[in-house]
């Protein structure tokens, strides 16, 4: 069984206008998606800003209200609050964001900060919990005398580093990371990602990890699902998406990943443009007449992409033989 099993999840925002504030239409953030998390594994949400990721990632933790379709922990429909208390769902599930300053509660210690969930879900006395608290910093590589300070007297990476130790410290089975790297330069990435990883082998963490880029996810994760508009356009391994991408969508976001190596600069230019043209010319292969994506088929047991059946398997055929 999965750790997480999501089925056909949808979360539409209602829009009111007119005089009488009716709902005249919905903004369909979320609109079918269907994947499974593993446990242990790093599962990969990418797609453009507006796409829904952040919708889906606070609907798992149970933030935000669904509309339909469910989402299973140990066989339960976690969308249910009175599932989420029976199952300890909040102790086992946590959330991690973007932004560290906003997320942190910027009149409290660092103390306080991490020992708001052990204080919530732990019967701890007072040494006991600042000795977790003690052993939560230097699980992220802080000093002791973090203890005392207040996140504005933090840089962004170590705020970031003070958001994991609190969403650790209830020893959670699955940590949703939104965005966890996006607002911190290059150089910190790589560490905060470093000690992510370390973590989570340590600990036997899962995550949900969602990112706009799929040059941070590269290293990460062992399945990638991309998504577009509410909907998943492609859904694989590492390597069906990195290395056999066949929706343009999938393939315009590894366009766009910046390139470190300066010596490829031109070879990646020109297949930014190849790829830009192809969507230009060829996008209405893509969508349907509505402009929505098409239902996923699968054209691998690990690879799927959400095209009419005879375009996917065309797309795929040519992709192995430019691969021999
Ligand atoms: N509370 C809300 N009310 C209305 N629309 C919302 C709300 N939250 C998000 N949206 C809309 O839903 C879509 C998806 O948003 P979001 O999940 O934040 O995307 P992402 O995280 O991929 O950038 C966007 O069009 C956004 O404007
Ligand atoms: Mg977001």
């Amino acid at each position: 069984m999965s750790l997480i099993e999501i089925k056909d999840l949808k979360v539409h925002y209602p829009i009111r206008s007119g005089f009488w504030n009716r709902v005249t239409d919905s903004v369909k953030a979320v609109d079918g998606i269907t994947f499974n998390i593993e446990a242990g594994e790093t599962y990969g949400l990418v797609g453009e800003s507006g796409s829904g990721k952040s919708t889906t990632g606070k609907s798992v933790v149970g933030l935000e209200k669904v509309t339909s379709g469910s989402i299973l922990y140990q066989g339960k429909d976690i969308t249910q609050r009175r599932n989420r208390q029976l199952l300890d769902y909040n102790r086992d599930v946590q959330m991690i964001f973007q932004d560290s300053l906003s997320s942190l509660n910027p009149r409290k210690r660092i103390e306080d900060i991490i020992a708001e969930p052990l204080r919530n879900f732990e019967h701890l006395t007072k040494d006991q919990e600042k000795l977790r608290v003690l052993q939560l910093l230097d699980i992220v590589g802080l000093d002791a005398d973090a203890l005392y300070k207040y996140p504005h007297q933090f840089s962004g990476g170590q705020r970031q580093r003070i958001g994991v130790a609190r969403a650790v410290a209830t020893n959670p089975k699955l940590i949703i990371a939104d965005e966890p790297v996006s607002a911190l330069d290059l150089s910190v990435q790589a560490q905060v990602l470093n000690f992510m990883k370390k973590i989570q082998r340590d600990f036997g963490i899962s995550y949900l990890f969602i990112s706009h880029d799929l040059g941070v996810v590269r290293h990460m994760c062992t399945n990638i699902a991309i998504m577009n508009r509410g909907r998943l356009v492609e859904v694989g391994t590492r390597d069906d998406i990195y290395n056999h991408p066949l929706h343009i969508y999938t393939k315009r976001l590894l366009a766009a990943i910046p390139d470190v190596n300066v010596s490829e600069r031109a070879a990646h230019r020109a297949m930014r443009q190849k790829v830009e043209q192809i969507y230009q010319s060829n996008r209405h292969d893509y969508y349907d007449d509505t402009g929505e994506a098409y239902p996923l088929v699968q054209v691998s047991p690990t690879h799927s992409v959400a095209l009419p059946p005879e375009l996917a398997h065309q797309l795929l055929a040519q992709e192995s033989e430019a691969q021999d």
